[in-house]
């Protein structure tokens, strides 16, 4: 093989193996799957607290393990007066992906983990149950000049943030579509936000450093941001024949269609694809973006066959049925990610190797150095 053929294949180190994982597998030609379960039976018969111990603890629980667990996570709901003080003076221009990420970061400063990382299982409840605080506290201080509490019936995570964001008793329906879509996002192997999170691990750096950089990888519209970006493309056509031509159009174009395509997944496609989508159609089957959605995905079908839609594709949809507004898409993602990026960290911590891959140069010869006056 050339160097130039060496190089195609491994372009964004596509099919290289970087390190051992007992967490997921996920395209080995049984779907995806959490410590051997498959996703189909997760997200059909667990909420998302059941998936969030299970990477914590590598096990499944009991009723008994599950009710303590998630009474642990909504004891960690409040925010302190300093992060509010801090969140408070983020402007709403700023894109909430980087407010999480500030969040994340300033927890680092005001609750630090222990040098010995013996208290890493306290924080990683602590940011489960903090980050859809976060994001509700600063999004009603930023928008309306409100200072919401963190009072709440709701038990799940799911249905708390619902309940916070829109400020009412969420509809059944909207928590299980959201139990859904949270356990879907919570693992995914090697994806870019994770390797993230496992690389600064392995400095022997704290959780909060990992968890803030793993957001910073999530952000971009390649990974998590793709959920947003799908949005976008689905709103921008206002009928099935509007879309069909337009979504031809970007083809012909080489645009990137958001939301479709993945590293990992080959023609098979995503399977999270198929489990978001019956919510998306169960919450939203008669509306415009529900039939715009399913215009695109069939003209991909036929067009572009290796280029299958992933979890993203349908989640887009389903948040805005659930009235959440497009910005909040991501940030959702990082509320249940943070508990696969913590199940690495600490398999990272338990058998640690610094991270640190080595580069082909391609860059000058050795050369002479001219001093500046003489340049
Ligand atoms: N729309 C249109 N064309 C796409 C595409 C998409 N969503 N995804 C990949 N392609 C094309 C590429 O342009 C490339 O074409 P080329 O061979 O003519 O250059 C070819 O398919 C191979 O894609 P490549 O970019 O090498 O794949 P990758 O493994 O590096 O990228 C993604 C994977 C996910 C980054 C890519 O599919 C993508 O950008 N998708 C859209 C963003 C998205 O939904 N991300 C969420 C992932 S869960």
């Amino acid at each position: 093989m050339s160097m130039s053929e060496a190089k195609k294949k491994t372009g964004g180190l596509a099919g290289v193996v970087a390190g051992e994982s007992a967490i997921c597998t996920c395209g080995l030609g049984n779907g995806l799957n959490y410590y051997g379960y498959a996703i189909e039976d997760l997200a059909n018969h667990a909420e998302f607290e059941e998936i969030a111990f299970l990477l914590q603890y590598a096990q499944l629980p009991n009723s008994k393990e599950l009710e303590e667990y998630k009474n642990k996570i909504i004891a960690q709901r409040e925010l302190s007066e300093n992060l509010k003080t801090i969140l408070k003076a983020i402007p709403k221009e700023t894109h909430p992906m980087n407010l999480m990420q500030t969040a994340v970061a300033a927890l680092g400063a005001l609750e630090a983990e222990k040098e010995d990382f013996s208290n890493q299982d306290e924080k990683i409840i602590r940011l489960l149950g903090i980050l859809p605080s976060v994001l509700c506290y600063w999004h009603h201080f930023v928008h309306f000049g409100k200072e919401i509490d963190f009072n709440s019936n709701q038990k799940s995570i799911a249905g708390y943030f619902l309940e916070k964001l829109q400020e009412q008793d969420p509809k059944e329906d909207f928590i299980k579509a959201m139990q859904c879509s949270l356990i879907l996002y919570a693992e995914h192997e090697f994806n870019a936000s994770t390797f993230t999170a496992r690389t600064c691990a392995s400095t022997k750096s704290d959780i909060f450093s990992a968890v803030a950089a793993a957001i910073g990888a999530l952000r971009g519209p390649l990974h998590g941001g793709a959920n947003e970006a799908a949005m976008g493309l689905i709103e921008s056509f206002s009928s099935v024949e509007e879309a069909i031509e337009g979504v031809n159009r970007k083809l012909e174009n080489k645009e990137l269609l958001m939301g479709f395509g993945h590293r990992v997944y080959g023609l098979g496609g995503d399977p999270r694809n198929a489990l978001i989508k019956v919510w998306s159609k169960h919450l939203g089957g008669e509306t415009l973006i529900f039939k715009v959605s399913e215009a695109i995905e069939n003209l991909m079908k036929e067009k572009k066959p290796n280029l299958p839609p992933n979890a993203d594709f349908y989640s887009a949809s389903a948040y805005h049925f659930m009235g959440i507004p497009t910005a909040y898409f991501t940030p959702i993602f990082i509320m249940s990610r943070v508990s696969g990026w913590c199940a690495h960290i600490k398999e990272q911590r338990a058998n640690n190797k610094l991270i640190r891959p080595s580069s082909e140069y391609i860059g000058p010869s050795p050369r002479k150095f001219i001093k500046i006056q003489d340049r």
